[in-house]
């Protein structure tokens, strides 16, 4: 059958049933369907749905060697009255374009990408599991699909959207490494686009720096080492004294995060903090620390929600950070953003989109 735009073939077997919704671990279960897209001739076509499944590819597909793939990391849940919602789907589309247009990729029409959001969700909505804290994570995914060993960008291309539910990313308090050698991103370079190269440069420092008791990295710059960035998997917030800092997003090194950007809504919004987005030097951070300025830092990211951080080692310097528990100004955006997803509070800012169901024919 046809929606619309999209052929539809249905999977004569869920696999929800194996799943247990209350007891779930990141990225590791998915849903019963995924879209696919093929950029051929110039075009996007062949939009589908199909069961979920393995894609079978050429030894020499050019998004294997070469790196042009880019993602992006959205969330569907329901509100108390279980209804499926997305949170703020355009903003990922115009993100994933913006990635595509810096890896020489070719963009995906938006309206496009939220009528397949709705259809494919709408399908398996079934998998949001309701539960606080939990949610149906969505991944897309775009790929050069040329295959062909010349290093040139690739002339087609497919866009994949599959998702799955997940628990928690962090379930604990987060200890994070203050990178003084590796970098992530620097000037001109491809930081800001979410590409699985960005990921791949971070696993050898994330490694050393999880061999040594740490979760994450806290990135520097890469010129002077000393301006911090982003933690990889969260943008970074500080609270010092009355300020919340978290650096600006304007050099191409920092992930356009959606969370971070909601975050700074709602502090501005809802706060009476001075929210700044400004340089931030690993210097400032541990001065505050040591003149008892520094209250709390926390992360941001869709997967993550909020992370609060315990703990930045910086070489011999190790900042130990007390739980501020519900004094924390990253307890209060979590709860403010998981309420506004539960749909307990005024939606003001516009971002919670429910998920269209479509009505499909059983028979598929
Ligand atoms: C996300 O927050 O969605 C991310 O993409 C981070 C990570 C899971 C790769």
């Amino acid at each position: 059958m046809t929606m619309d735009n999209i052929a539809i073939s249905r999977t004569t077997k869920s696999r929800l049933a194996e799943v247990d919704l209350s007891n779930l671990k990141f990225g590791r279960h998915f849903s019963d369907h995924m879209f696919l897209a093929d950029y051929v001739d110039g075009e996007w076509r062949d939009f589908r749905i199909e069961p979920f499944g393995y894609i079978p590819m050429h030894p020499s597909l050019m998004a294997l060697h070469y790196g042009q793939s880019i993602f992006e990391g959205m969330k569907a849940s329901k509100n108390v009255e279980g209804q499926a919602l997305f949170f703020r789907p355009e903003m990922h589309a115009k993100r994933l374009n913006r990635s595509a247009e810096r890896m020489c990729m070719p963009t995906f029409p938006e309206e496009m990408f939220l009528e397949a959001l709705h259809t494919l969700i709408g399908m398996d909505s079934d998998w949001i599991p309701p539960h606080e804290g939990s949610a149906l994570y969505i991944r897309p995914l775009m790929y050069a699909a040329d295959e062909f060993l010349g290093v040139k960008p690739s002339d087609n291309y497919r866009l994949l959207i599959f998702s799955g539910p997940v628990g928690p990313y962090y379930s604990k308090r987060i200890q994070l490494w203050a990178e003084p050698y590796y970098i992530r991103a620097a000037p001109g370079g491809v930081g800001a686009a979410k590409t699985a190269g960005n990921y791949a440069a971070a696993m050898l420092p994330s490694k050393l720096a999880k061999e040594n008791g740490y979760d994450q990295v806290l990135w520097l710059d890469a010129i002077h080492h000393k301006y911090v960035q982003e933690v990889g998997t969260m943008n970074i917030f500080f609270v010092i004294g009355d300020s919340i800092i978290t650096p600006p997003v304007t050099e191409d090194t920092i992930l356009h995060g959606i969370t971070r950007d909601s975050v700074l809504h709602i502090l501005r919004e809802e706060t009476d903090y001075k929210v700044e987005e400004r340089p931030l030097s690993i210097d400032e951070i541990v001065e505050a620390y040591r003149s008892g300025e520094l209250k709390e830092c926390f992360g941001s990211g869709t997967a993550a929600v909020i992370g609060d951080v315990e703990r930045i080692t910086y070489g011999e310097i190790d900042m130990r950070l007390p739980s501020r528990g519900e004094e924390s100004v990253g307890v209060f955006c979590k709860n403010y953003l998981n309420r506004l997803r539960a749909g307990l509070i005024e939606d003001k800012f516009n971002w919670i989109v429910p998920v269209e169901m479509p009505e499909l024919n059983p028979a598929g």
